[in-house]
C-alpha cells in the first residue's frame, strides 16, 4: 500500500523569539504544502528520497522514533515533494516531519491523534535543532490560524477565514536555530537580559492585542501592531538591512503594517494590505530586491491526499 500525505507550511504573524521564552505568538498555516509518499518495502534498509536535502534528517529521525514506539522492523520508502523550497523559511522541516508521522501511522495502521503527531514531531525537531517553540509544527499539524505558546501548552484555533497578506522573500536563507541560540547567548549578559526581557513583555502585549484585532478583522489596528512588533525585533538585533528596506517599502506604499516573519536574519517579511494597495506594495517590495511569494493563509493541517 502506498499512501500520500501532505502538511502545510507556515508564516509567523507576531510573537517570534518571545515565544521561545514562554510568551504567546500567532502563526498561520499557508497553502504551500509538503507532500510525503510512504510505502512498506522489501529491503534491508529504509529508503529516503528527499530532494529538499535539509529534510532527510527529519525524515530519518521520524522513522526511527515511530519504529521504536511501535517496535516495527519492516522497512519503508519515503519520498518527499514540496510546493516550496526549504530556502524561504516557510517551515519545510516541520511540515515534512508532521507529514511523515501521519503517513507512517496510516501505513502501519497505528492511530495517532493530532496532538500525538504534534508531540512526536516536536520531539524530533528538538532532537535535531536543540531549540524552538514548536509553533511551526503546530501550524503543520492543525492548520489554520493559531494562538500558540511553547511546546503546545496553548494551541487555540482562531476563526480567521482570510488574511490579506503580501509575502516578500529577502533572498537570504536564515539559520533559525543559530539566530535563536545567539539571542540566548546575549542573554547571558545580565544587563542585556533585562533589556531583552522587557522587549519580550512588550511583544507579549502586542500579540494579545493582535489576537483581538484579528478576530475583529480590524486590519488597520493589526497592521499597526505588526509594525510595532518589527520595531521590537530590530531592537532585539535580529532584523537585517534588507528586511528593513522591504518593510519600509511596504509601509510607504500604503500597507496597514509590515514586519519580518520568523527568526530574522533573512527569509521573509510580511505586509498586511487592503486589496487596492496590494499591487503597489508588491511592486515596491520587488523594486527593493524582494521576491513576492504568493500564498493564501488558513490552510488545512496535515491530511491524507
Ligand atoms: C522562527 O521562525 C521563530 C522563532 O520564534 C523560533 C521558534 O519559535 O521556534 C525565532
Amino acid at each position: 500500500m502506498k499512501i500520500k500525505v501532505s502538511a502545510p507550511g507556515k508564516l509567523m504573524l507576531l510573537g517570534e523569539h518571545a515565544v521561545v521564552y514562554g510568551h504567546p505568538c500567532i502563526v498561520t498555516a499557508v497553502d504551500k504544502r509538503l507532500y510525503v509518499e510512504a510505502e512498506v518495502i522489501d529491503s534491508d534498509e529504509d529508503e529516503i528520497i528527499a530532494p529538499q536535502v535539509k529534510e532527510s534528517r527529519f525524515v530519518l529521525e521520524t522513522i526511527t522514533l515511530f519504529k521504536q514506539k511501535y517496535q516495527i522492523k519492516k522497512r519503508v520508502k519515503i519520498r518527499t515533494k514540496g510546493d516550496f523550497s526549504h530556502n524561504v523559511g516557510l517551515g519545510s522541516s516541520s511540515a515534512v516531519t508532521v507529514a511523515t508521522f501521519k503517513a507512517l501511522s496510516e501505513i502501519f495502521n497505528k492511530k495517532l491523534s493530532l496532538r500525538q503527531i504534534f508531540e512526536l514531531s516536536y520531539e524530533v525537531t528538538l532532537k535535531i535543532q536543540g531549540v524552538g517553540s514548536g509553533f511551526d509544527i503546530a501550524a503543520a499539524t492543525f492548520g489554520g490560524v493559531l494562538y500558540f505558546t511553547k511546546g503546545g501548552k496553548v494551541i487555540e484555533s482562531l476563526e480567521i477565514k482570510s488574511l490579506p497578506l503580501v509575502v516578500g522573500y529577502s533572498g537570504v536563507k536564515a539559520d533559525t536555530p543559530l539566530i535563536v541560540r545567539n539571542l540566548k547567548l546575549k542573554m547571558q549578559n545580565e544587563k542585556l537580559k533585562v533589556k531583552i526581557e522587557k522587549n519580550f513583555v512588550l511583544i507579549n502585549k502586542l500579540v494579545k492585542s493582535a489576537k483581538k484585532a484579528l478576530v475583529n478583522k480590524n486590519w488597520k489596528e493589526l497592521g499597526g501592531l505588526m509594525t510595532e512588533d518589527h520595531e521590537l525585533l530590530i531592537r532585539l538585533g535580529v532584523s537585517t538591512e534588507k528586511l528593513n528596506i522591504m518593510v519600509k517599502a511596504a509601509l510607504v506604499t500604503g500597507a496597514y503594517g509590515a514586519k519580518l516573519s520568523g527568526a530574522g536574519g533573512g527569509d521573509c517579511m510580511i505586509a498586511l494590505v487592503s486589496e487596492d494597495k496590494r499591487r503597489n506594495v508588491e511592486t515596491a517590495i520587488k523594486k527593493v530586491g524582494g521576491e513576492i511569494i504568493k500564498i493564501n493563509n488558513n490552510a488545512e493541517g496535515v491530511r491524507i491526499d
